[in-house]
């Protein structure tokens, strides 16, 4: 059996997105630029990513059985998204998100989870066949702890390299700590995570060796566009990204870790996966949308940014 592919477990939902001038303070109402909607979710966006990177790419995940699922799957499936696994829920709707893009490029996200919270360990046990086929396994934290757990669990259960984006920031057990090869905060996840302030490259290295001694192998920290900061028992070093003009910072983050997954999978060394992954993060940045933003090898080719 073929255990190159990468495993996604994650949330799907429906962006809806208005690009405005300055976000809006409480109570005022402003005039927007544009609105569109956009398939998005963490989990969905990084299954996206890595298949249009060209992975053997597949998703377990749960929708409503409604118009955005349709839409949504569609998507997935016309980038490369095997979705063999795909479950249905007849009670929840499909989970959306209301997305504000600002002048500058920055994103304020509100989730409503629907049908992602619904998928639980159970779901993931009566799929343990999908990781078989996976050399890597990548989730977040827009499904149920538990189900995280559980993926985790036969994760490694079966060998596979198992890859926690720790978002959106929450507290986490130990014990999944202690399961995770790579975990992929951002400043303010690190922060939540490791109980310590983190305002600099010096603060980010001390909070991530906290993560370490609590028994994670790897910790890459997302600097947004100061690139990434791998932390592990041997070292810590800075792989800084190349400037670009922002459009939408929306799923720069999933951009990274589907890429980082795509790149393990293949076998490339960590350093060659991180310096992948600002690559990709950074090419997403200059585009409207999620899954809209994620680029193929070719277009990443055509922009010479390899
Ligand atoms: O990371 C960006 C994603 O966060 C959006 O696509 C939105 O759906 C939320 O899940």
């Amino acid at each position: 059996m073929n255990t190159s592919g990468v495993l996604v477990v994650g949330s799907a939902n429906m962006d809806m997105v208005v690009v405005c001038e300055e976000f809006p303070k409480p109570g005022e109402t402003i005039l927007g630029r544009q609105f569109g909607m956009f398939a998005g979710g963490k989990g969905a966006n990084q299954a996206v990513c890595s298949a249009k990177l060209g992975g053997d790419t597949f998703f377990v995940g749960k929708m409503g059985n409604d118009i955005f699922r349709e839409k949504l799957s569609q998507n997935m499936k016309s980038d490369g998204v095997r979705l063999d696994y795909l479950l249905i829920d007849n009670a929840e709707p499909t989970g959306i998100a209301l997305i504000t893009v600002n002048g500058y490029g920055q994103n304020e996200i509100v989730v409503v989870s629907g049908s992602n919270m619904k998928l639980t360990p159970e779901d993931i046990n009566s799929h343990e066949k999908a990781f078989l086929e996976a050399g890597v396994v990548i989730t977040q934290l827009e499904i149920p702890l538990k189900t995280v757990m559980e993926t985790a669990r036969i994760s490694k259960k079966h060998g596979a390299v198992f890859i926690l984006n720790p978002a959106p920031a929450t507290r986490l057990p130990d014990e999944l700590l202690r399961l995770t090869d790579y975990i992929t905060p951002n400043e303010i996840e690190l922060e939540m995570l490791s109980g310590i302030p983190v305002s600099d490259a010096g603060s980010a290295t001390t909070a991530a060796k906290r993560l370490i001694d609590k028994g994670v192998k790897n910790v890459v920290v997302t600097l947004g566009s100061k690139g990434a900061l791998l932390v592990n028992r041997d070292r810590s070093e800075i792989f800084t990204a190349r400037e670009v003009d922002v459009v939408d910072s929306t799923a720069a983050g999933d951009a990274f870790n589907g890429a980082l997954a795509f790149a393990i999978s293949e076998g490339k060394t960590i350093d060659e996966a991180i310096r992948f992954a600002n690559i990709v993060a950074s090419y997403s940045v200059t585009k409207l949308g999620a899954q809209t933003s994620m680029p193929t090898m070719d277009e990443i080719k055509a922009v010479k940014m390899l």
